[in-house]
This record gives C-alpha cells, structure tokens and sequence, in this order.
C-alpha cells in the first residue's frame, strides 16, 4: 500500500480531480460577497425574536402580550392563542422520504411546555432592537410540573425503539454471547458516559420568509434542501412545490441544518400573517434547546478474547436520552458489527425518554460516542493481554463483513494502523503508564481505529454547456464549508476537459435537481457521482451533434471516440474548439442531466460491505501535580478511496480530530438536574478546542480507488476524522497517568 502524497507534491499532474485546489467560493467568502441566510435583502422585512419557556415541563396558565403590543415599532404577538393552526405534530406528507425529515413540527400550537427554552411567543417589530424589546414585555405564568431529567437514575425505564434512527435494526445477535463471554480467559466489561453535546456552527440558524400568493420563498442555512422543503411543507400544511428554498452560502452545519427549526416554521407563520416578509435567527444560546444535540448516553462494552488476543465474544449495549415527545435513536454500536471478528456478538440500542429537546444528528451521529467507549475498551483489552493495541487489533481482522456475511469492498484498515504507527513513531511509546516523564509532564501516547459507512443519497444534477463554452451546473446540492462547489468544479472541468474558469456550479436552490444534500459524509461522492454521469450524458450529446450536424467541421470524422481535453474535441487527427463547436452546432446551448441512485437500493450495497477505515494517533502530555492535559501531536490515516481534492478532504479530517480533542478532553453541556436547563449554553462556557488546544496535527491518504462504491471510486470521508480519534487521546491519557476515565469529558478533575 502507498500512501500518498501530500498535497504539495502532486501538483504536477494534470488530473483535477484529487488535486488540492483551493475553495473556488473562497474569494466571496472572505470578502462578504457571498450572502448568508440572515443577509438577504427585501425590501419591507420586519424582525422577529422568540421568547422561550423558563420551565422544562408544564403548561402556560397566563400569557400577557398587552404591553408588548403597544411597544413602539411592534407589529405582531404571536402566541399559542392566536398562531395560525397547524397539523399536529406528527407524520409527513412525503412519503418517499424517511418521517424522521419530514414530518410536521408545528409551533406555538399549544399552551404545552415540553422542554426549557421552548418558543412561547414570537414578537415581530419594524427593527431586531423593537422585537426584542417587545419580547422582554410578554409575561408569561407558568404551572410547572416534575420533569424527567436524568439518564442514569432512569435506566430501569429504557425501552427499545423500533429501529435506529438512521433504519438500522436497534439489536443484533450472533452465536451466544453471553455463554462465550462467561467462558472468556481475558476480559473487560466496561460502562463509559458520554455527556450532552451541541453543535454550533459559525452561523446560527437564520431564516427570512416571504411569500407570494401561496407560495413562500425561504432563505435559509439548510443542509438538505428536499427534505427541509418537505419538513416545512408537512408543518404549513402547504404543498412542497409551494416552496422554494434557497441556501447558497452556509456558514457550517454538523447536522442541526438537515431539519426545519423554529426559525423557519416561526418567520413562514408571522410572515403569513403580516403579509410582509420576516426575519428570525436563533441567538447562540436559544440554540442549544432549539436546534438538536447529541444525547447523554451510557454505553457498557463487553469484550471476551483467549489468551492469544482472539475475541470470541464482543458486546456493546447503548443506552440514550431521548426526547420524551420526538424519538431520537442514534446508531451508537452499529458500527461495531462490521470493525472485528468475533464468533459471539450482541449490539443494542436502548432509550430513555427525558423532558429535553429531541436529540439530532451532530456530526458523526452514532459513531463518535460509539467509538469513543469501544475503542477505550479495546485498549483496555490490549493492556490487560499484555497485547500491542494495533496488534490485538490485527489479530481480530475479519475476512469478510462478520455479522452480514459479505466481502468489503476496500478496507485498508490494517495499512492505515502500521502505515500511521511507522510515521508517528509508535515503537517509542512504552506499554507501562507513567513510564515516560519530561518534566513535570507524564507523556502519553494512544491509538484508536475508525470505520464509517459508505453512504450514497439518490441524486440529480443538470449540466449545461453553452455557445461560448460555458458550463453551468444545478443541483439542490449545498456546500456547507465543506468544499462542495470546488469538487463539483474539479469533476465538471476535468471530464468535459475545460478550464475551472469556465465552470459555474449553481448550489441551494430548490428549484435545481434534487440530491441528497449534505450531511452523513455522503454529499460529495453523491453528487460528484450525479454531476459525473451528467458530463458524460452531455459530451455524448456533444458527439452526436458534432457527428451529424450539417454545421460541424468535424461531421463525418471517423468513428474513434472523441476526446474532450484542452477546451478542445478531438476526433481521430481532427480538433475543433469546443466553444467554436457548440456555437456553430447549438447556438442554445446542450444540456444533460445524470443520477445516481440511493446506495441501499443497489445491487453494490447488498453484496459489498461498504466502509472507509482510518487511525487515529495522539500524544499528550498530562501535568502530574495539575491534571492538566494538553495534546502535543496527533496523526490521522485515511482509507476513504479516492480523494476528490486534498486540501478541502485534509481540512474536514483535521476538523474531525479537533472534534475528537473536545469529544475527549472538553465538550459538555450540563444539564441542570432541577430544571431542565442546559446552564453552559454559549461558546465562553460550552468548552471546543481553539487553536491553541490542537497542537500538531497531520493528515496522510492511503492511495485507495474503491470501484464498488461509486463511479468515482470516492467514499465518505468528512466525519471520519471524529471517528475514533477521542478514542486515542483517552487512550494516550491512560498511557501518560495509567488512570482510566470512563466518564467524558476527561478534565483535569478526574486525573486527581
Ligand atoms: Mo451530519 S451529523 O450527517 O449532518
């Protein structure tokens, strides 16, 4: 296996794709140029601001908007009492897309209160400064009732869910684990917590609404925007062809943008009212109730091997907070039924209902606490084998899928452990904790695997050249930071053989083809995919037009197929300009469109099990009189296929390991066990690595094509930097202290 090369040196090549080619939206970014959600400009916009609920569970028994009312520049009060009536919460409208998106999150419809912070007013004013005035002036009488708050005491109430909310079955079990487990001559049975966390993407959650007629126009910052039009359509009561969404710049989003919050559904419905257009953001502390978290979990790993380091039997039980009105179940151990061999296996999935907002997909759902507590278990299986963790790991390589039977497409899990202990210099760390001291400081050094599911969303995308060889490009695809309009560009430019410059990828417009959006790490292999297939649709156009038209210069031109290079169509010893060519054959321009089908209904994803593979490396340096740890290097190795650009694939890893140090080290959102209240719900008190934090970080690619997964031989790479790198710095923090802390996150307190 060659890794390969670092973005520096492959800047020889030709080839677009996979060269580190800066973001092309780069230049509007930083210059303001490019319009974010709260941005857009129409003439007559009022302002809303949401009050929230200062209880958890209750109902509103007095409600006083009088004064509010009468404030100057105040337009409208928007309460339970006088909201337009919406569907209950409840199923969608579209049944073609999962309920989970889709269905009808009505606001202000009840005098409930199901969770603190809840909206219980909208106040809508002529300025932001008039509305929020008017807010401070609605007086609000609560009868508050006992809520459910915490996870722990509550375990005995779990309860399974039908399926994992991303549809996998919440059990499986193979042979007899318990049996097995019971026999075991080596064993660990450890139970890991993982707190509240929440995601805060640079820009919060904005919408502005304006409608015409019966159709509402919504600027937001969605990452998927067919099921965001479906979500809100199922919550107006309107057709989704009534709405138009428009998200072109996204300022990030980690999973809290894939469904309508109250920002959009509120603005939609005052704006309704008003007949005016509305804006309403979320502040940064409304959304740590209002737009999803990840759930407080306790996840309990048993791991049975013989003395050779052989599993013969591995079990990993989650249970999760979920709301008690929304069911929210993350697929928190499924990835552990495909990462090692073992005869016996039990993986579960539990709830435990609370009085807290639903949990939502934050980056990496699933997989980032899951390996976050299997991986430390696996570590703690290799210590107490007296075993190297890579080795112990290798030992348990599995030859094929081992609970669904089938082959791996690619895995190079394995090349990315010795390939990342070779450059990171594993054999300088010594198996005994505490044995290396500089200092005061007790140096650590710890590893973890990554395994992450290939997805693909069904996806359109529509090409067009025209006749002075421009090429336009539309899906309702977005590009939430992640480098989706550079990619598309790469694909667009290198297969129809043009110059970037001639490349205009259109980007968050419902009105373009559907695609899957963004989120899961699926959207760049989805609608590179699409936009792949869509070329290719367009330069047999192109051939066929160039072949018969009575216009082109090169009709008649021998039957050798045709290339597309230099801005130039070549057929045998003949060229032509492709602008030239287009001009004279189809003054109108062509156009084409390609798609690629949802990955669970093809025949690729029921006979190949289909993951990308990485490992994570940490060194830290734990303080022996404070605690205090500070990560001094980490190194991540990636098998994700091929990489579609490797500056912007380099980037989301590096974040991934950043979100791995604060899943580790920093993140948690405390949950006031009287009230109900998330207390730390800002960025000062809402601890996430900043630059000082990270120390030395490196990025290295294994040279992968995985044929099965996509045309593009890609996989899913964003959210795999998180996968598992936790993992290796709590691992490295046992290394430096010999202290094992199961309960996230590892602050300083817990090494005393
Ligand atoms: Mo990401 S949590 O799949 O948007």
């Amino acid at each position: 296996m060659e890794e390969t090369t670092t973005p520096e040196n492959r800047s020889s090549e030709t080839r677009l794709i996979g060269q580190p080619i800066a973001r092309v939206d780069g230049p509007l970014k930083v210059t303001g140029r490019a319009t974010y959600a709260y941005e857009h400009a129409v003439e007559g916009a009022a302002y809303g601001c949401i009050l929230g609920a200062t209880i958890a569970k209750g109902r509103i028994v007095e409600i006083d908007t009088a004064k509010a009312e009468r404030a100057p520049g105040v337009l409208h009060v928007m309460t339970y009492r006088n909201a337009p009536a919406q569907p209950e919460f409840g199923p969608a409208v579209t049944p073609t897309v999962p309920e989970v998106f889709t269905r009808a999150r009505p606001m202000l419809n009840s005098d409930r209160v199901r969770f603190y912070d809840e909206p219980v007013a909208l106040v809508v004013a002529e300025t932001f400064e008039a509305a929020r005035v008017g807010a401070g002036l609605v007086s609000v009488r609560y009868e508050e009732e006992r809520g459910a708050f915490d996870l722990s005491a509550r375990l005995a109430d779990a309860y399974t869910p039908k399926r994992t909310n991303a549809g996998f079955e919440t059990d499986s079990a193979i042979g007899d684990f318990d049996d097995a487990f019971d026999a075991a001559p080596v064993k660990v049975d450890a139970t890991y917590r993982t707190p509240y966390q929440h995601h805060n993407p640079m820009e919060p959650h904005a919408t502005l609404a304006v409608w015409s007629g019966d159709e509402v126009t919504i600027y937001t910052s969605a990452q998927t925007l067919a099921n965001f039009r479906a979500g809100l359509a199922s919550t107006l009561d309107i057709r989704p062809e009534h709405i138009r969404i428009v998200s072109p710049f996204i300022g990030g989003g980690f999973g809290s943008k894939l469904i309508v919050h109250a920002d959009t559904v509120l603005a939609a419905l005052a704006a309704r009212v008003l007949r005016r257009p509305v804006k309403v953001a979320l502040t940064r502390q409304q959304m740590f109730a209002n737009a999803g978290h990840r759930a407080e979990m306790v996840q309990q790993v048993r791991l049975g091997a013989d003395y050779d380091g052989r599993l013969t039997s591995m079990g990993h039980d989650v249970w999760s907070a979920t709301s008690s009105f929304e069911e929210f179940c993350e697929q928190t151990a499924v990835f552990a039924r495909s990462l090692y061999a073992a005869p016996n296996r039990l993986t579960r999935h539990r709830l435990v209902p609370v009085d807290v907002n639903r949990g939502e997909w934050m980056r990496s759902p699933g997989e980032a606490p899951g390996m976050l507590a299997f991986e430390c278990a696996v570590d703690e299986l290799a210590e107490r084998l007296g075993l190297d963790p890579i080795e112990l790991r290798i030992r348990n390589e599995p030859a094929k899928d081992p609970e669904r039977g089938v082959p791996f497409s690619t895995r190079n899990l394995i090349a990315c452990m010795q390939e990342g202990a070779r450059r990171f210099g594993w054999a300088r760390r010594n198996p005994t904790p505490g044995s290396i001291r500089e200092g005061r400081n007790l140096i650590g050094y710890g590893m973890a695997a990554a395994i992450r599911p290939n997805y693909i969303g069904a996806t359109t995308a529509r090409v067009a050249i025209d006749a002075t060889g421009r090429v336009t490009a539309e899906l309702d695809m977005t590009d939430i930071g992640t480098g989706t309009y550079t990619i598309l560009t790469q694909i667009a430019a290198e297969s129809l053989g043009v110059p970037m410059a001639a490349v205009k990828i259109e980007l968050g417009d419902s009105r373009f083809p559907r695609t899957s959006g963004s989120g899961g790490s699926w959207g760049a292999s989805s609608a590179g995919s699409a936009l792949h297939h869509a070329c290719n649709a367009l330069k047999e156009r192109i051939t066929e037009a160039v072949r018969s038209s009575d216009r082109s210069p090169l009709r008649g031109a021998g039957g050798v197929k045709p290339s597309f290079v230099g801005g130039e169509v070549r057929l045998g010893d003949h060229s032509a300009s492709l602008a030239d060519l287009i001009g004279r054959i189809a003054p109108d321009g062509i156009e084409a469109t390609g798609s690629v089908a949802a990955g669970r209904d093809t025949e690729s994803y029921r006979t190949y099990s289909q993951h990308s593979y990485g490992a994570h490396f940490a060194e830290v340096a734990v303080d022996a009189d404070t605690g205090e740890i500070r990560m001094r290097r980490m190194l991540s190795v990636i098998g994700a296929g091929r990489i579609l650009n490797a500056k912007t694939a380099r980037s989301q890893i590096l974040g991934g390991m950043a979100w791995g140090i604060g899943a580790a080290l920093m993140e948690e959102t405390v949950l006031d066990p009287r009230s109900g209240h998330f207390v730390n719900r800002d960025l000062a008190e809402y601890h996430v690595p900043v630059n000082g934090d990270v120390a030395e970080m490196e990025v290295v690619f294994l040279e992968e094509y995985d044929d099965k997964a996509n045309p593009l031989g890609a996989k899913g790479l964003g959210e795999l930097g998180v996968f598992g790198s936790g993992a290796a710095i709590a691992n490295a923090v046992h290394n430096a202290t010999g202290i094992r802390v199961r309960e996230f996150p590892i602050t300083l307190d817990k090494l005393l």
